[in-house]
């Protein structure tokens, strides 16, 4: 088993590096350039994601001496804001290449030699111990696809001639036989305390009890958000937020990010070609404040964190959780649009066979969903392995975003991953959902019971 384990550990690290090394195959002026105060240089996410590895795969776990003096504090995100980061001593290009790959080396002879098999936790903390099911190598691993879905947003935000292929072809849209689900009201399980690569902020599995809403099958396509730009959604501050009208008037927001207005037309650049905005794509480099706008304007509201999660995962037959809509299996080309495959969203309606239970489509993929939740601590939460990745991000400043986007590696997404960001946030590739309440008499928990299924709008 632990070879097994061992063998799985590699390969994802391997994939994981491909990625960056994928992102940072640049010419050295434009990888040490910052292409937004927002971003860091690429340069710097390629030697950090080799530091964050080192000193948990090296360090933690083994105790090996540092790779390189004096370099630790200049890769810690903590210390240096990511406006900053050009003018630290960073390592160059070649440096910051060869000393991951120096790192990787040592890391897998470590890997080796560690005992990564499943033991008991003698601490009763609800977290996993370092090396327990690999955790801290499932930690790195993902730490890393993150940072190349943040590179992605910085080749984004370059100017310049194109370096992103368009990559795989994407299935056509196709529109769905009923616009809203109905999630009846009931008990569900939300979270994980077995996933053995979860993070801290996933734990612990919990129960909760939701008042049955509607959810939209699809997230918002452009065309619906044109006609939100068209109604003059941007200029109506009865739509907005307090602080979303202050933000949308500073920022004299009138379209998502990367828009323009061409003559009669909506033109977008993405990855530096300009092409007309496509009708039926989700929605992308929309802020939470712009989202709670649309939503408004359409009568409706953003989904809670939980009720996104409900929707995306619970199977009421069989009265548990699901790893991804669909079931417990890897996403595949058929269910989901992730891991870059495309250099863009799908579609909406591409992918019916990735629908959830109750009948949700594109939960996972194309692009993270804002929903209107704060980001905190589950009941039970326990900082582990350290706070700066969850703990200390608790509060009202951030939002929470659900189920990745194209840009998301498998590994990076499930029903229980949670991402946050500022409200103001657009460089990233998220998009957004409609919900609304339902009626008392429509879908009462007694909808939900063992053996039931879901309730479908006009199902009698
Ligand atoms: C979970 C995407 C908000 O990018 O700030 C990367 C992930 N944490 N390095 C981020 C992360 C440490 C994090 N997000
Ligand atoms: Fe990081």
């Amino acid at each position: 088993m632990t070879a097994d384990l061992k063998e799985i550990i590699a390969r994802e690290l391997d994939g994981s590096r491909r990625r960056s090394l994928t992102y940072t195959d640049l010419d050295d002026a434009d990888l040490v350039r910052q292409h937004s105060p927002l971003m860091s240089p690429l340069v710097w996410d390629l030697a950090h994601v080799a530091n964050y590895e080192e000193l948990w795969l090296l360090r933690a776990v083994a105790g090996v001496e540092p790779t390189l003096p004096d370099i630790d504090d200049l890769y810690d995100a903590f210390k240096h804001p990511r406006r900053s980061r050009p003018t630290l001593p960073l390592l160059g290009p070649a440096e910051a290449r060869s000393y991951a790959a120096r790192v990787r080396g040592r890391v897998l002879d470590v890997l080796d030699r560690v005992d990564v098999a499943e033991s008991p936790d003698m601490h009763g903390n609800p977290g996993p111990p370092l090396l327990d099911d690999g955790f801290v190598y499932g930690m790195v691993v993902q730490h890393e696809h993150q940072h190349d879905e943040t590179m992605l947003a910085t080749h984004q935000l370059r100017v310049g001639p194109p370096v992103i292929d368009e990559g795989a072809q994407l299935p056509p849209s196709r529109t769905p036989a009923r616009a809203e689900v109905l999630v009846p009201g009931g008990e569900c399980t939300l979270g994980t305390s077995t996933d053995p690569w979860a993070y801290d902020n996933e734990r612990p599995a919990h129960r909760a009890l939701l008042p049955s809403f509607w959810l939209d099958v699809l997230p918002v396509s452009n065309a619906a958000h044109i006609a939100f730009i068209e109604a003059g959604g941007y200029a109506d501050e009865r739509l907005w937020s307090p602080p979303g009208w202050v933000w949308r008037c500073k920022e004299a927001l009138v379209a998502p990010q990367f828009w323009r207005r061409d003559g009669g037309t909506w033109v977008r650049t993405r990855f530096g070609r300009d092409e007309p905005v496509p009708l039926d794509e989700p929605v992308q480099h929309v802020c939470w404040y712009e989202a709670e706008a649309h939503a408004r304007w359409a009568g409706k509201r953003l989904p809670t964190e939980a009720e996104w999660e409900k929707a995306c995962s619970w199977d009421p037959t069989a009265r548990r959780a699901r790893r991804y809509p669909w079931g417990d299996d890897d996403p595949t080309p058929e269910r989901a649009n992730v891991s870059h495959r495309a250099s863009r969203p799908a579609p909406v309606g591409a992918y019916p066979a990735g629908a959830s239970a109750c009948g949700a489509e594109q939960m996972v993929g194309d692009v993270w969903e804002w929903t209107s939740s704060d980001f905190a601590g589950y009941p039970g939460f326990r900082s582990f392995p350290y706070r700066e990745y969850s703990e200390v991000f608790f509060g009202t400043e951030y939002k929470v975003l659900r189920g990745g986007s194209w840009a998301t590696h498998p590994r990076a997404i499930r029903a229980t991953f949670r991402n946050w960001d500022y409200p103001i946030r657009r460089q990233i590739f998220a998009g957004f959902r409609l919900a609304r309440d339902a009626a008392p008499d429509e879908g009462g928990a007694g909808a939900n019971r063992p053996g039931e299924g879901w309730a479908r709008e006009g199902g009698g």
